[in-house]
């Protein structure tokens, strides 16, 4: 199933309450919320009060975080507590992977593992059981705006191809990083079918229709074998 996930890290701050309500007006999946630390990326975002305030403004948009921490197992508790419905963590995190997303489904929510555009797919391998996607970050994480670094492609079609051969088609990979209707479309080519994307749809007068267009572009790119 093809998905659209905005990220409100492009959204404008000084009316957040309203660029959430956007984001559920315009029929999006869910709603993308990036973590940051200034340790594991060079930059600082907002915390669990935020993914409180989406909960509020706009309950029944799902709330899928993306933790680009150091530490991410001492984040599970607060975060599940504020209301994420999908826990994302980074493979290259200093913590027991395995520990920490079995931590986030003992809570009942979805879980993913983040990969660097420079990790191989393979470092995703021993962990698929516990996973419910795997994200490829198509430009180095930290900040929104940058362009998408195609050399990930072919880590993506690795992955693909690996999930088919173990019997499990329908398994969610995700992009996300300069996504726009060529990079989606050039994404679900590989085998991609999950999208985020900030600047991109933030920037468009009317998000409701480029989120449909998104879905559409990427859906028509999806190969139905691999
Ligand atoms: C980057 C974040 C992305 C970012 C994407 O570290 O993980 O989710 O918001 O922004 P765009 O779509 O603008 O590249
Ligand atoms: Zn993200």
């Amino acid at each position: 199933m093809i998905q659209i996930l905005p990220s409100l890290l492009a959204a404008d701050g000084a009316r957040l309450g309203d660029e959430i309500r956007r984001v559920e007006a315009a029929e999006a999946d869910a709603l993308h919320l990036d973590i940051m630390d200034a340790h594991f990326v060079p930059n600082l975002s907002f915390g669990p009060d935020v993914v409180r305030v989406t909960a509020r403004c706009a309950p029944g948009l799902h709330r899928h975080v993306h933790l680009m921490l150091s530490r991410p197992d001492l984040y599970v508790a607060p975060f599940a507590d504020a209301g994420a419905q999908t826990i994302q963590i980074h493979v290259e995190a200093d913590c027991d992977i395995w520990q920490t997303l079995r931590m986030i489904r003992d809570r009942g929510l979805r879980t993913g593992l983040v990969l660097r555009p420079q990790t191989s797919p393979e470092a995703a391998f021993p962990y698929l059981a516990l996973c419910d996607e795997v994200l490829f970050m198509t430009v180095n994480p930290g900040y929104g705006g940058q362009s998408f670094m195609p050399e990930v492609l072919p880590h993506i079609e690795r992955l693909r191809k690996r999930l088919c051969s173990d019997g499990k088609p329908e398994f969610d990979i995700m992009v996300d990083g300069g996504i726009n209707f060529e990079t989606g479309a050039k994404a679900a080519a590989a085998g991609a079918n999950q999208f985020v994307a900030g600047s991109f749809l933030f920037r468009q007068p009317d998000m409701g229709a480029a989120v449909a267009a998104l879905r559409e572009t990427c859906g028509q790119a999806f190969p139905g074998t691999f």
